[in-house]
């Protein structure tokens, strides 16, 4: 089989930013609402930061008022549930990200359920899980990375799924459980495996539709893959790589890597994500698109 089409995560999300900035100049034409969005980061990783950063940025590219709360690692939890309470009394603010994980002494929870659900842009709070699993998704503002996602799978397959069947690898609250709503409100057949899942190659193989969420890098080779299959890599992660030569410290310079073994998956999938430039930008893209939402259902 030829090798699979690489699908441009990049180039979709510069779309979706392109839109996100007309509708904003409109909406702030039309009304004077300018969108707010406050990111709020408790602690230093340096993986957060990045991510924060590019979101923060993003959205001033977008024309949104962009707040960012940079809290040290020792923040209380009641520290910052007051301050997302104060963004929650914000009418300038209309999104509020609080960036996960947060360190092991605040409850990520409790944290999740005070940010307002009219602010939720992330779609962690669970009055937006219960939308979007109940099919509400006109009302439910969806996690970012798994509408990222779906919107790389419809750009190849089409809006209806009916017939597919889809796996995804990885059950955490922010990927595989939303995605995995998503494709069966898209009519796929849908099976969550994961770390316990046994003969997961076998499983992966039965998939139209392979999504990985797991967090290890290139776990999934080639014969966790169908042919023809279309692969959504949504791993981040970074890996030494000595070929690259030593950084100035030393030590080896690093790259980053999917889940997915990007060559063997690329031999027998009909489509398939990169990493980086896959899956990552479409989930800035989506946080923007949420916002604007946000913003405008706020305007009326
Ligand atoms: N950590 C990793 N991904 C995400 C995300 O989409 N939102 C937030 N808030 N934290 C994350």
């Amino acid at each position: 089989m030829a090798e699979a089409r690489r699908i441009d995560g990049k180039a979709v999300a510069a779309r979706i930013i392109e839109t996100v900035k007309a509708g904003t100049a409109a909406l702030t034409d039309k009304t004077g609402t300018k969108p707010g969005l406050a990111v709020v980061i408790v602690g230093s990783d340096p993986a957060s930061q990045v991510y924060v950063g590019s979101k923060a940025k993003t959205a001033n590219e977008c024309g949104f008022t962009s707040i960012k709360h940079e809290l040290d690692a020792e923040t209380s939890e009641a520290t910052l549930l007051d301050i997302v309470r104060d963004l929650n009394a914000d009418p300038g603010v209309h999104g509020i990200l609080v960036q996960l994980p947060l360190p092991k002494h605040i409850d990520e929870a409790k944290v999740i359920q005070t940010i307002d659900p009219d602010k939720d842009v992330d779609g962690f709070h669970l009055i937006n899980v219960g939308r979007l699993s109940t099919g509400s998704t006109d009302e439910a503002f969806v996690p970012c990375t798994p509408a990222g996602s779906m919107l790389l799978i419809r750009d190849v397959l089409g809006d209806d799924l009916s017939g597919k069947t889809a796996v995804i690898v990885g059950r955490s609250n922010i990927v595989g459980k939303p995605m995995a709503q998503l494709l069966l409100a898209a009519n796929a057949t849908v099976t969550i495996a994961h770390s316990r899942t046994k003969d997961l190659a076998s499983v992966c193989r039965g998939a139209d539709i392979l999504v990985a969420a797991v967090g290890r890098p290139e776990m999934l080779t080639g014969d966790y893959v169908k042919e023809g299959a279309v692969v959504i890599d949504v791993g981040i992660n970074r890996i030494e790589a000595p070929e690259k030569g030593l950084k100035e410290d030393g030590t080896p310079k690093t790259r980053l890597v999917g889940d997915v073994n990007y060559a063997e998956a690329a031999a027998k999938a009909a489509a398939i994500t990169p990493v980086p430039g896959g899956v990552g930008p479409m989930t800035i893209a989506m946080l923007m698109a949420n916002t604007l939402r946000s913003a405008c259902r706020s305007a009326g």
